[in-house]
Formats: C-alpha cells, sequence, structure tokens
C-alpha cells in the first residue's frame, strides 16, 4: 500500500520536470519510482540530463535509459526530486537512511529548487524519532564518537550512537565513510544541532536537510498533498 502511495507523490513530481532541465535524482525506494517513472518519460522523448546522489541511483538511472552527468560538469542544477526519513516543520527533513545523505545534500544544495516526495508517515510534528544517520570518517572512530555525545548533550539531547553495520562489517557509504545512527527520539532545535554536528572533526556531514526543500509532495489515502516551506 506505501508503495502506492510513493508512487503517486513519485509521479506527481513529473509534473515539475520541464525539456532541457538539469536535474538532481534522489535514492531510495520513492527516489527509485520516480527514476522509473522518469525513464520512461524519457523514453517518451523528454530531454533532461540527470545527476545521480548515489552509485545506486547511478545505476537505476543508467538502465532506465537517463542521460546522466556530473555537478562538476553541470554547475548549478535546476531542480533536485529526492524522498526524505522525516518532514517536519518548515520541510527540515532527516535524510540519510539510505545512507546516501552527503551526495543527496551536496547535490540538493547545489539545485535552485529542491522537492521531495514521501508518503504521508513521513510527515511528523518534530524530528528525531527517525535515528539520525550522521556521516563520519573511519579514522578516529571513538574520538569522534565522544565528540558527537558532547555536542548533544550540549544541545540537551541524549541517545546512543549506533554504527550502522556492525563492527567487523560497518555499512560503507559511497564516499568511503561509516555512519553512526542518533537515536534522539526528538531534536526540537535542528538548525541548532545541524552546524555543531559538522564543526566536529570527524563528522563529514549528517542528515539533517535544513532550508534545503521548497515544497513536498505527500500522499495519503485522498490524494496528493503539496506542502510548502
Ligand atoms: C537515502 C535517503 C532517502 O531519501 C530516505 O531514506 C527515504 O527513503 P525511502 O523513500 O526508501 O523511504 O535519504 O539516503
Amino acid at each position: 500500500m506505501n508503495d502506492a502511495l510513493k508512487r503517486a507523490a513519485a509521479e506527481k513530481a513529473l509534473d515539475d520536470v520541464k525539456p532541457g532541465m538539469k536535474l538532481g535524482i534522489g535514492t531510495g525506494s520513492t527516489a527509485d519510482l520516480f527514476t522509473k517513472a522518469l525513464g520512461a518519460k524519457v523514453r517518451g522523448g523528454l530531454d533532461i540530463i540527470g545527476v545521480p546522489t548515489s552509485e545506486r541511483t547511478r545505476a537505476l538511472a543508467e538502465k532506465e535509459g537517463i542521460r546522466l552527468s556530473t555537478l562538476d560538469e553541470l554547475g548549478e542544477l535546476d531542480l533536485t526530486i529526492d524522498g526524505a526519513d522525516e518532514i517536519g516543520p518548515g520541510l527540515d527533513l532527516i535524510k540519510g537512511g539510505g545512507g546516501a545523505l552527503l551526495r543527496e545534500k551536496i547535490v540538493a544544495s547545489a539545485s535552485r529548487r529542491m522537492i521531495v516526495i514521501a508518503d504521508g508517515t513521513k510527515v511528523v510534528p518534530t524530528l528525531g524519532a527517525f535515528p539520525l544517520p550522521i556521516e563520519v570518517v573511519a579514522f578516529g572512530l571513538a574520538a569522534t564518537r565522544a565528540a558527537i555525545n558532547t555536542v548533544l548533550r550540549a544541545c540537551g539531547l541524549d541517545g546512543a550512537l549506533e554504527l550502522r553495520g556492525d563492527a567487523d562489517h560497518p555499512f560503507v557509504t559511497d564516499g568511503g565513510h561509516y555512519i553512526l545512527d542518533a537515536h534522539l527520539a526528538k531534536i526540537p532545535e535542528p538548525a541548532q544541532l545541524a552546524p555543531m554536528l559538522v564543526g566536529i572533526p570527524g563528522v563529514v556531514d549528517h542528515g539533517l536537510f535544513i532550508n534545503l526543500a521548497e515544497k513536498a509532495y505527500v500522499a495519503g489515502q485522498d490524494g496528493v498533498e503539496t506542502l510548502t516551506a
């Protein structure tokens, strides 16, 4: 049932894709549905050029026959379409459940607009029930973990930091880094936490997307609702 809702949101976003656009293409199950729908449009003659936000999306987009390039070649993109793990007030997001948060944030930040596609379960009054992914370098992991805990406590937050995967086989991102998932339950002030996390040596980035999304297409039983920031 969720797949039908994800597909509805993904297909709605196709309306925003115009010929000639330079498009950021997101990662995750909802973004996959968008990529497949976009592929059908491309095979029908729509001319766009895409920048994938992960190797997973690159493989799918190539299979779909979507022309791809890089941010280095294209410069600013017109639009990025991507999913989210949580959509909070003001369209602040948690992303990175699929481990692609770094490239997703680089691509969204290099786009004039970002549109989020999701089913209604992703909309929350306060971010944080979904564990916050924090991408870290492998070197000095224990020191980085301690520094993150210090920042969390300074922000009045507490909760376990769990290495994604397991100690013997950690999940490795496309950038060759690890992910610590922060189980915080609630993040009442994401805009306060975000810069403090990136200030820690060893933290590459985190899944808080603040002031990046322009609108969200959220699909529920009654149709697709448009949320604006
Ligand atoms: C990947 C992401 C995804 O957008 C997020 O995890 C949502 O995925 P899904 O559409 O499968 O629920 O941030 O890094």
